[in-house]
């Protein structure tokens, strides 16, 4: 028994912010941006557009490209959630007419597509449920200050989506094994420190006191991220090639989570993968959190980078710390250009 991926469907929001578009009213350059993190545009949500937008446009897609109407239960990774409570995942669920299934979602940053497939298979594995929608979305670049050259530059909203349903371990599309890990010695190299409970409980009450602007975006240690991102998704990427019994020559292309390209590019140098089996698309997008892996498997599909039979070894890195991979056979799936 096995969860295999029948479906692929991804969201952009309709604004296209360029490098120079930023630079307008931030302290950067295109060029500087460009070169160190290879982003020259990125996608944000307009006002009064949220993450759970998003996710069920790509949601949408992904059942469609499935050829489904139905799921035994829906996961959302989302680092950027509509409100601090409830869940976005059971109105997504309710805007795709998709009923009272059980809808959770799951908060790892940019490991997050990651770690909610793990959890998408899980149900399947269990017997909990036939078929899962999973949903990586984020609407991040309302959690990031704009003015903070160290961040503004970095990240893009999107969501991606696959649906699982239940099949067996050899079919192309199913998914597995995994190797996740996490360091929360490392927490505040990546972290938005006001919102949560421990500010504010430190103000004794339920209402925050005064909280220190900065506070309410993301604070982050920028280079050593980028040292742990290469490390721990080099390491990751050969744990779960061992486990699979796959050598770096059996990977047609690599999908990692799209960071920043020169650390994509140095993950597959320390696993000795030549350039053209790397996948990349963050020049168009950004750094999307829990959307990027689907979102560059949805490029690299419509782009014929990806093709049916290919061995892909997705993984991933981000705040927590934490980190995941996995492998599969590419299936043949129907996908439709994010536009
Ligand atoms: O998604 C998973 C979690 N995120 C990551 O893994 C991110 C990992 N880190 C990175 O991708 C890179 O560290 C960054 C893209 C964030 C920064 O690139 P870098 O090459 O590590 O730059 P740096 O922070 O070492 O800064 C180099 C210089 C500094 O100036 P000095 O001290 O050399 O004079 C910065 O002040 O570049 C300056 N700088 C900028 N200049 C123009 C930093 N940000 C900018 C900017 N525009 N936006």
């Amino acid at each position: 028994m096995a969860a295999v991926i029948s479906g692929l469907g991804g969201a952009l929001p309709a604004d296209v912010v360029t490098n120079d578009d930023l630079c307008r009213t931030l302290d950067s350059t295109h060029e500087w941006i460009e070169t160190r993190t290879g982003i020259s545009e990125r996608r944000m949500v307009a006002k009064g557009q949220s993450t759970r937008d998003l996710a069920v446009a790509a949601g949408a897609r992904a059942l469609k490209s499935a050829g489904r109407d139905a799921v035994d239960a829906v996961v959302v990774a989302t680092t950027s959630a509509d409100r601090l409570c409830p869940a976005v995942a059971p109105e997504v669920a309710h805007e795709l007419g998709l009923g009272t299934v059980p809808a959770y979602d799951l908060t790892s940053a940019c490991s997050g597509f990651l770690y909610g497939l793990a959890s998408a298979v899980g149900h399947i594995a269990s017997g909990v449920a036939d078929s899962v929608l999973f949903i990586g979305a984020e609407a991040f670049t309302t959690m990031v200050n704009p003015e903070d050259r160290a961040t503004a530059p970095i990240f893009g909203d999107g969501a991606g989506a696959v649906v699982l349903r239940r099949g067996t371990p050899d079919e192309p599309g199913a998914v597995g094994p995994f190797d996740l890990g996490s360091d929360g010695s490392l927490a505040d190299l990546l972290a938005i420190p006001a919102g949560g409970s421990r500010q504010r409980s430190a103000t004794g009450g339920p209402v925050a006191g005064p909280v220190p602007t900065e506070d309410w975006y993301l604070h982050m240690e920028g280079r050593p991220l980028y040292v742990q991102a290469v490390e721990r998704m080099a390491a990751s990427s050969r744990a779960v090639l061992d486990r699979v019994g796959w050598s770096v020559r059996d990977v047609d292309v690599f999908a990692g989570h799209q960071a920043n390209v020169r650390i994509v590019r140095a993950v597959a140098e320390e696993l000795e993968l030549p350039e053209e089996r790397v996948a990349v698309n963050i020049g168009r997008v950004g750094n999307t959190l829990a959307a990027s892996v689907p979102l560059l498997l949805l490029d690299a599909a419509v782009n014929g980078r990806l093709v049916p039979g290919n061995r892909v070894l997705l993984s991933a890195f981000g705040a927590g710390l934490s980190w995941g991979s996995t492998v599969l056979t590419w299936p043949e799936l129907r996908v439709e250009e994010v536009v």
